[in-house]
């Protein structure tokens, strides 16, 4: 269908988009969480819905798109695809309800953690994509490659080891909630996003359907799933005070960056694969470091977190360095595009 040249035109811009987008919802999420307003916080979990719903909409659309906006086609599809193979689309419902549990998970971290200590121990989950594309799409790894990940958790450590000046106490205190909770909530995070990662790009490699319809179907368990987990965890304030409490303009720009987030995963996940999507976060680090420091001032970097940042981005690059750089590189273009 897309010629060679477009196939890895679609995979650079799709990996630079994934920069901006993750670097953009970090700082907006994390502003968003610890604003002090009057009224009711927003709650996180309607959040997770109303992206939900406005990622299955714009799929919708680019299905309806791809099909020439024709209604008998869209009609055939569904059938062909929902109706005629269950056992296909239930596969889904096991990532999408991985993602629902991790999107609220996220929300719990940085309610408690800065973005960029968030930012960079969320890397852990190059590790744990790493070790589900070997366990789930037999996937082998090289020396560099196990060595980078060992350097990579050296590097997460160094980051979050607590300091104990004087400044950075004062600043524990002004920073919200327990950083332990924070902690945890990023690790279950990291677990969830490598075997849910790694599953839905078994599911987009093994299976030729278009990556928005695999995506609406994704959607729908999501917000199904999203929408038992607000009833659960939120019914007493929904009840009281409804759905969208609390929502402000930085809210709803968090939810399209959520939606636009599912959109642009998928993409490189089709095109690239889950680890080249490791490379294109691990930059947003850095990008959401200097503007948390420079812009928000809600972040105060010692040595020991520059050290460990350094460590991380070393090791995201020794991730990709096999060897022989040159013909590695033509390897992993031909193993992308063949696999797609
Ligand atoms: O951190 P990680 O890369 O695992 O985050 C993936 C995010 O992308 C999750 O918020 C998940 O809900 C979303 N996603 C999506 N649609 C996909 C794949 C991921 O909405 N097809």
């Amino acid at each position: 269908m897309s010629s060679p040249h477009s196939h890895s035109r679609l995979k650079y811009l799709s990996l630079g988009v994934l920069v901006l987008q993750t670097t953009s919802l970090v700082l907006t999420m994390r502003y968003s969480r610890t604003l002090k307003e009057d009224g009711p916080r927003y709650l996180a979990s309607s959040a997770v819905v109303l992206a939900e719903v406005l990622k299955i909409l714009v799929c919708t659309f680019l299905v309806f798109k791809e099909n020439n906006f024709s209604v008998q086609a869209m009609k055939q599809l569904l059938k062909e695809e929902v109706v005629n193979k269950p056992v296909e689309t239930l596969k889904l419902a096991i990532p999408a309800g991985i993602y629902t549990l991790q999107n609220n998970l996220l929300y719990v971290a940085l309610s408690n953690l800065d973005a960029a200590t968030y930012q960079v121990t969320y890397q852990l989950k190059i590790l744990t994509t790493a070790l589900f594309s070997v366990s789930m799409l037999g996937r082998r790894l090289s020396l560099y490659q196990w060595l980078s990940l060992l350097l990579l958790m050296a590097g997460v450590t160094l980051v979050q080891w607590p300091t104990e000046s004087e400044g950075d106490s004062e600043h524990k205190v002004l920073s919200t909630g327990s950083q332990f909770v924070g902690v945890m909530a990023v690790l279950m995070a990291c677990v969830s996003s490598g075997f849910a990662g790694v599953y839905f790009e078994k599911i987009l490699k093994e299976t030729k359907q278009s990556v928005w319809v695999r995506n609406i179907q994704l959607g729908l368990f999501g917000f199904v799933l999203g929408f038992l987990g607000m009833i659960v965890y939120d019914a007493q304030r929904v009840r009281q005070s409804g759905m969208f409490q609390g929502y402000n303009t930085i809210t709803c720009t968090v939810v399209v960056l959520q939606a636009l987030g599912g959109l642009v995963i998928a993409v490189v996940i089709k095109y690239a694969d889950n680890i080249l999507k490791g490379f294109a976060t691990s930059l947003s680090i850095i990008m959401s470091t200097l503007i948390s420091y420079f812009l928000l001032e809600d972040f105060n970097p010692t040595r020991v977190f520059f050290v460990g940042t350094v460590l991380v981005i070393a090791a995201t690059f020794l991730y990709g360095y096999e060897g022989k750089p040159a013909s590695a590189l033509n390897k992993t273009e031909t193993s992308v595009n063949s696999a797609t």
